[in-house]
């Protein structure tokens, strides 16, 4: 995968971390000190937070993996030469 792709999937999962972190606990508070009226208009958006930390996880499994499959790439691109000096 190229480093801009890296690059912009982590600073996607950044700036998504932002909406996350305000909305979850925000549906807390709603849910449980909220009046009737606003936890009934709150129903409506509910699948939001559930919707971004989905898109939080999704983003971040590819993060975690992102070493082990650039090792793996590493592996396969090094020159045969290498790999036979290995025992030097
Ligand atoms: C299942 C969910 C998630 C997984 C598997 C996950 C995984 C990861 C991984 C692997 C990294 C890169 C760490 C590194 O190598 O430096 C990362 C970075 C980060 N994560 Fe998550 N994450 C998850 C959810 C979240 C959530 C819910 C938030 C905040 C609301 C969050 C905020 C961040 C931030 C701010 C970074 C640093 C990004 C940067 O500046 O490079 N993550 N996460």
């Amino acid at each position: 995968m190229t480093k801009s792709l890296t690059k912009w999937f982590r600073a996607f999962h950044r700036w998504i971390a932002v909406p996350t972190a305000l909305l979850i606990p925000a549906a807390v508070l709603i849910k449980l000190l909220g009046s009737p009226e606003l936890v009934a208009a709150w129903e409506r958006l509910d699948k939001v937070p559930s919707l971004l930390m989905l898109v939080m996880a999704i983003s971040g499994t590819y993060l975690f993996l992102l070493p082990y499959i650039a090792k793996a790439q590493r592996k396969k691109r090094a020159p045969a030469a290498l790999q036979t000096d290995k025992g030097r």
